[in-house]
């Protein structure tokens, strides 16, 4: 089984919507036995006031036909580094908090979705953008190479 945590600032946008599109990907192309997929943030604000998924990740995700469950924010763990194989981030921000948070990268877990891309880059937050369409399509390229990576190694 492959431990995969997607990770981001609020986990209410971007990495629970990563989260449900690899699960769908992975089912698409009958590997879905294969891996845990969860997703976490690195602020604890939301999960403090038990914040499920944003509206606008919803939205986009019913009309992208992929299917969901209720998530509800959590911050990541120092022991989410010991128990997950690939820690995924959405931004470069991510990944110094996370490190700040679990400790340094020792056993190279930590990964930003889009470098698995021919264009790395971070995914913008659509918390700030209200841009849900464009994060949607970075989330699908970065899970596309993020499984293509996963076959080949
Ligand atoms: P996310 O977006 O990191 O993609 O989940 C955010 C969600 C909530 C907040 C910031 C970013 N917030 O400030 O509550």
């Amino acid at each position: 089984m492959i431990k995969v945590l997607f990770v981001c600032l609020g986990n209410i946008c971007r990495s629970p919507m990563a989260q449900f599109v690899f699960k769908q990907m992975a089912e698409d192309r009958g590997l879905s036995g294969y891996f845990e997929i969860d997703s976490a943030g690195t602020e604890s604000y939301n999960e403090i006031h038990h914040a499920g998924i944003h509206y606008g990740t919803r939205e986009i995700l019913k009309e992208k036909n992929v299917p969901f469950e209720e998530h509800y924010s959590r911050r990541i763990r120092t022991n989410d580094y010991e128990y997950y194989d690939y820690i995924i981030a959405m931004d470069d921000s991510n990944i110094e908090d996370i490190q700040s948070l679990t400790g340094l990268d020792t056993e190279h877990k930590i990964y930003r979705l889009l470098d698995f891309t021919s264009h790395p880059r971070n995914i913008k937050d659509p918390w700030y953008t209200g841009n849900f369409e464009e994060c949607y399509e970075d989330i699908v390229e970065g899970c596309s190479a993020f499984l293509d990576f996963l076959k080949k190694s």
